[in-house]
């Protein structure tokens, strides 16, 4: 089968993000170096982080990027919208996003993936771009299984 070139590149973080959490279940530490080297891998980010649950909001966690909103109640903005439906969500142009929160003028598009252990949902993981349109369904899939390898390796509540 032939790997598209973000296949390939989401294949690689895949198995960078195996060996970095290797012998580590901190949900913080584990998230922290997650959002580190997603931002400094993937093209075209000005933001890479988790937002967690915290009752009937999310919490600002580990990121990287310009300082951001730090709560977030559940179906505001794009992570709220993310975190009331528990459904991944592409936004093209956040411009155009009812009550997008916008944290850094440069943002332009954001996908937001809930991350959700036995059934229980921990929080999201956020990505903002200056490019519109920045993100697609390779780019879902490919976070998914970024996802799922940061969750088999960490502790949490849930687990
Ligand atoms: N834009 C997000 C808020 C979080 S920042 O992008 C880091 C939203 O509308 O939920």
């Amino acid at each position: 089968m032939q790997l598209t070139p973000k296949h390939d590149l989401y294949d690689k973080l895949a198995a960078q993000l195996s060996s970095l959490l290797a012998g580590e279940r901190d949900l913080v530490a584990n998230a922290a170096n997650f959002a580190a080297l997603v931002f400094h891998s993937l093209p075209d980010l000005n933001w890479a982080g988790f937002y967690f649950v915290r009752g009937r909001e999310l919490v600002l966690g580990p990121f990287q990027g310009k300082p951001a909103c730090m709560r977030i109640a559940f179906g505001r903005g794009v992570c709220g919208f993310a975190a009331a439906k528990r459904a991944t969500t592409i936004v093209p142009n956040v411009h155009e996003f009812p009550g997008h929160i916008a944290c850094d003028m440069e943002s332009n598009s954001e996908i937001v993936i809930p991350l959700m252990k036995n059934e229980h949902f921990i929080g999201v993981l956020d990505l903002d771009s200056p490019l519109p349109a920045r993100f697609d369904d390779a780019d879902a899939a490919g976070l998914e299984t970024l996802l799922k390898i940061l969750l088999a390796s960490t502790e949490t509540d849930a687990s």
